[in-house]
């Protein structure tokens, strides 16, 4: 069965290459933006610029592929050591894609969200997402999460801290911690984890981001640059991903079995 209509701008699963609506939880490290700068002799900014007009066309694709979650890695805790005029550049572009992106994700019916901390960006961009994601909190088909000043290692201290206040103030129990409870203290809370991870440009690291949750990810390298990489290259990482088998741990006999891996993973 096809995930979307005609009139929301569908894509049958031959032109994809796989099922739209079969595939949940992308995340997207979106490397590159300086060497695919660089490589054409242009200034670092224009690499980043490319990359936010990239994110435009890479929602619209994960939309089309009717995915539930794209989470996109837009700017990590370690981003903050770069010269500042990169920094300030990159929460510009941030700003100007919010504000001219605003309608488009309201048409499209795309939840925004943020994992990440969030309020020790410049006032200005945090007063603007945090409006946007009042006003598409009420979609709950697609959603767009953008990993913001994110980093695992800051995520857990953050879980950590969370977790002994709430044992501080009597609502929760050490000894009763499981994974289930602990998942409830992270960012990505209301999150399914992700299914598949892909990282452009040819770096084959995880750089801090979403070990946890990608703990049984399946990964997707490409050498492509961020904002080279097309539509056509994440349908073929999807019809790729469509076709390897997850294990989740156990063998393929054992997950013929009704015993589902959800359950291994709370
Ligand atoms: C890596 O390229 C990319 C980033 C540090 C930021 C990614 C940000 C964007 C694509 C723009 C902002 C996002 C949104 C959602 C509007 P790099 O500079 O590390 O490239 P390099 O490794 O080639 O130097």
């Amino acid at each position: 069965m096809l995930g979307m209509t005609k009139e929301s701008g569908s894509a049958s699963d031959e032109e994809l290459g796989f099922e739209p609506g079969s595939v949940r939880h992308v995340a997207i490290i979106m490397d590159g933006n300086g060497r695919w700068a660089r490589a054409r002799g242009l200034p670092r900014n224009e690499g980043h610029r490319n990359g936010v007009r990239n994110v435009q066309e890479i929602v619209k694709a994960a939309r089309q592929a009717d995915l539930r979650h794209l989470t996109l890695f837009a700017f990590s805790v370690e981003n903050w050591h770069r010269p500042k005029a990169e920094v300030s550049a990159l929460m510009h572009l941030l700003d100007s894609y919010l504000t001219a992106q605003a309608d488009e994700l309201k048409r499209q019916e795309i939840r925004l969200r943020v994992i990440g901390r969030l309020e020790e960006l410049p006032r200005r961009v945090s007063r603007r997402i945090q409006r946007l994601m009042e006003e598409t909190a009420h979609f709950d088909r697609w959603n767009l999460n953008l990993a913001l000043n994110y980093g695992s290692r800051t995520e857990v201290v953050d879980a950590m801290r969370a977790y002994a206040q709430a044992v501080q103030a009597g609502l929760e129990d050490p000894e009763a911690l499981d994974w289930a409870t602990a998942v409830r203290f992270l960012y990505t809370r209301d999150l399914p984890d992700p299914d598949l991870i892909i990282r452009t440009s040819g770096e084959h690291r995880v750089s801090n981001f979403l070990l946890l949750q990608g703990a049984y990810a399946e990964y997707h390298f490409t050498d492509k640059f961020w904002p080279e990489f097309e539509p056509a290259d994440f349908f073929a990482a999807l019809a790729e991903f469509a076709r390897r088998e997850r294990r989740f741990g156990q063998t393929s006999e054992q997950l013929k079995s009704p015993r589902s891996p959800s359950s291994l993973r709370a």
